[in-house]
């Protein structure tokens, strides 16, 4: 079987999800976390000629990389690049022309390239700026946003996106370490906080925390599946792979429900009022074979849905998560 992974990314899951998402040979797809353009060459590979894919990312580098793949592939008729973010997904799409698509897959988190590279930020392993967006050209760094958090606010953080079970002593060690300006000087930081034997889990809680809230990963994701409730036609799918409970949990929900507190609704009959049927009520996961050779694959959760027929009333002005 083709590998679609390059020194950019290794994409987990490739063959799987073609396999799961496809339903239309010669539909149009949205890769709405196109990244290294991997799982998008797998589905153009697994698609019929008519076939067209949008491949969405919120950073410049990641779609020029992925276009040029493509091209050389000899897609580019096919493809069509889209520079956003992928809560926006329905805008970009209506500004591209696009209407309703046949399905919908989302590759959550960053690229093996976003973490490898010191200038961006993400990895506590690498020096460099203390930055973290995914999209460096807008938007506050992490370590901008580390000079304007309290000690609450910042607690509050790193509990709810990192977990972190000392949060307040945590954050208060963090503040007083401000102003920051690289990741190896958080790391530092963190390193002194804790004992050696715990030294590696309180640093990814704390890079991960940093990361989600910089870049809004939750409220991005959670505007994300509802915008793909109204792109995807009915009988078309929706694929979420995640790599962590923050992200699985209210992928795992709203495909089951179309609410994020995951309970189904019912008609007077008994029947499910749901967008969607859950194809995978246990997440697919990467076997032996890619573990073995491509280490992210492990926390790799898949998810699959089918668009039903079922209309959810409007959105009303939901509140954003809280941290
Ligand atoms: C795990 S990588 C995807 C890898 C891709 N599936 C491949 O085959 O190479 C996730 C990508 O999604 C992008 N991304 C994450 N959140 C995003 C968002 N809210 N909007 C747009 N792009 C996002 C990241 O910049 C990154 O390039």
């Amino acid at each position: 079987m083709r590998d679609y992974g390059t020194p950019y990314h290794a994409p987990v899951l490739c063959h799987t999800v073609a396999d799961r998402l496809i339903t239309d040979r010669e539909g149009f797809y949205v890769d709405a976390t196109l990244g290294g353009g991997g799982h998008t060459h797998a589905l153009f590979d697994a698609l019929g000629p008519e076939a067209r894919v949008a491949g969405i990312d919120r950073d410049p580098e990641a779609l020029e990389i992925a276009a040029e793949r493509l091209r050389l592939a000899g897609y580019a008729g096919r493809f069509m690049p889209l520079s956003g973010r992928f809560a926006d997904m329905e805008t970009l799409l209506l500004g591209a022309g696009a209407g309703r698509v046949s399905g919908i897959l989302m590759d959550l988190g960053v690229s093996s390239h976003q973490l490898d590279v010191g200038q961006r930020g993400f990895s506590h392993r690498l020096d460099g700026p203390l930055d973290m967006r995914m999209d460096q050209t807008r938007g506050v760094s992490a370590a901008e946003f580390l000079d304007e958090m309290s000690e609450v606010d910042l607690a509050r953080v790193l509990r709810t996106w990192g977990e972190e079970p000392m949060a307040r002593r945590m954050a208060r060690a963090i503040l007083r370490g401000r102003p920051y300006r690289s990741t190896t000087g958080l790391a530092d930081v963190i390193r002194e906080e804790v004992p050696p034997h715990k030294v590696s889990k309180s640093l990814a809680r704390v890079f991960q925390a940093l990361r989600i809230a910089v870049n809004g990963e939750i409220d991005e994701l959670r505007s994300a599946l509802e915008a793909a409730t109204r792109l995807v036609v009915p009988g078309g799918r929706l694929a979420v792979i995640s790599y962590h409970s923050l992200e699985d949990r209210p992928v795992k929900r709203y495909l089951r429900s179309g609410h994020f507190d995951g309970d189904v609704r019912r008609d007077l009959y008994g029947n499910a009022m749901s967008p969607w049927r859950d194809l995978t009520r246990r997440a697919i996961v990467a076997d032996e074979e890619e573990t073995a050779t491509n280490p992210r694959a492990r926390s790799a959760r898949l998810r699959v849905a089918e668009r039903t027929t079922y209309e959810p009333a409007p959105p009303t002005n939901q509140t954003m998560t809280e941290y």
